[in-house]
């Protein structure tokens, strides 16, 4: 069955005669698909589904030959130039109301049959939240994250933020950036434990990763697998789009064949990942995201510059802080606990305290930890 949005294009009392002609050659021109012209009480009404305005236009210009039909003619136009389409599907503008159209009934239900994220359902996960211990609230702690979050209690901090080093090689100013794939996962992931163990009932871990395309390994999936596989529920991805175009390299595989091409990326993502329970409760008074900020939020690509400034700050990976601003607007309430495990010169830390979250960072590295602290103690003076 076809579904219509019906338009009254002439009511009872502007009806004439003459319209019939009109009307079956409107029905004979345009198809089921697009829209029907009919008389229904009375009223001239116009069923619309799809339209593409350009035939409509054409079809006026040519069939507009005298005053009443391009009365009518020109009335079909207006009225649908005036009203919200859904988006275009061929070419042609949608009109059928999208939400009756895609109406789930029984919508929880259906949800239960599928078995809503099914791999997180039998979690171990605690429900009971503990408070951070004193000496660890708006603090940098400079060593291993493996050790240093070892010593915290179980669910104690409401929203991880981070981005893990690289394995790319990069220099990095205490350790090389650099070992074999399977002994960096297994190094990532022992760290991971420890951050999903501090994480609070309904908090949230996210998680930037840049995939090292040139030795084809999908981090930011392995690194989701890995999530999944400890029982956390997928909240979904952002992809942050960083528009640079200005890749360095110019070695695109094997130049114009197909025989191997080299795919080239301008963005980075962001995994999400929930402890338990999808919904993570706060104060309405330490909300402080504006509705604008919120529609343009949900929207899941974030366009974001790079940082600029990473030579200011002597360190090659850092992230820019309009990308952690966005996320703990949208995910964190005011107060929360933000914890980033590999904290570098402090992007998260510095942007949680300015925007009147408690904070806690963790790097290994001594010089990046005295700089992270110099930016908070700058930034609040
Ligand atoms: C990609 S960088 C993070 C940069 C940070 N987002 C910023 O904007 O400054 C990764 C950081 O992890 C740190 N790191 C590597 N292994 C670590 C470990 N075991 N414990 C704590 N920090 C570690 C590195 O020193 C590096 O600063």
């Amino acid at each position: 069955m076809v579904i219509y949005k019906e338009l009254i294009i002439k009511d009872k009392a502007g009806v004439i005669n003459g319209e019939q002609e009109l009307l079956i050659h409107f029905n004979s021109f345009f198809s089921e698909k697009e829209a029907r012209l009919e008389f229904k009480d009375g009223n001239l009404i116009l069923l619309l589904k799809e339209m593409d305005i350009n035939k409509l236009k054409n079809y006026v210009i040519e069939n507009a030959t005298t005053k009443d039909k391009h009365e009518v003619l020109s009335g079909i136009l207006d009225k649908i130039e005036s009203i919200k389409s859904y988006g275009l599907n061929n070419g042609k503008r949608n009109y059928v109301d999208y939400n009756k159209e895609r109406k789930v009934t029984g919508r929880k239900g259906k949800e239960k049959n599928r078995g809503i994220y099914y791999y997180a359902q039998d979690h171990p996960f605690s429900k009971q939240n503990n408070t951070l211990p004193g000496e660890y609230e708006n603090k940098i702690i400079c060593g291993d994250s493996l050790e240093v979050l070892k010593k915290l209690p179980d669910n104690c901090v409401d929203m991880v933020f981070t981005s893990p080093p690289y394995n790319f090689g990069l220099e990095y100013s205490d350790n090389a950036d650099a070992h074999y794939w399977e002994k960096y996962f297994e190094q990532l992931f022992v760290i991971f434990d420890e951050t999903i163990r501090v994480l609070k009932y309904g908090g949230r871990i996210i998680v930037n990763v840049q995939p090292l395309f040139s030795d084809y390994i999908p981090s930011h999936h392995i690194i989701s697998n890995y999530f999944i596989k400890k029982k956390l529920i997928w909240k979904g991805e952002i992809l942050w789009e960083k528009n640079n175009y200005n890749c360095k390299y110019t070695a695109w595989g094997s130049w114009k064949s197909p025989s191997s091409p080299y795919l080239k990326y301008t963005w980075e993502f962001l995994e999400i990942f929930s402890k338990g329970d999808l919904k993570h409760g706060g104060k309405k008074e330490d909300v402080d995201i504006s509705a604008d900020e919120f529609k343009k939020f949900v929207v899941a690509k974030w366009s974001i510059a790079p940082e600029r400034d990473m030579k200011k700050y002597g360190h090659p990976a850092m992230f820019p802080e309009k990308l952690v601003e966005q996320a703990l607007k949208l995910f964190s309430f005011k107060n929360d606990v933000i914890l980033d495990p590999f904290n570098g010169v402090g992007t998260t830390t510095a942007v949680a305290g300015r925007l009147g979250r408690r904070y806690l960072g963790i790097d290994i590295s001594k010089e990046y930890c005295d700089r992270a602290i110099y930016r908070i103690e700058k930034q609040s003076s």
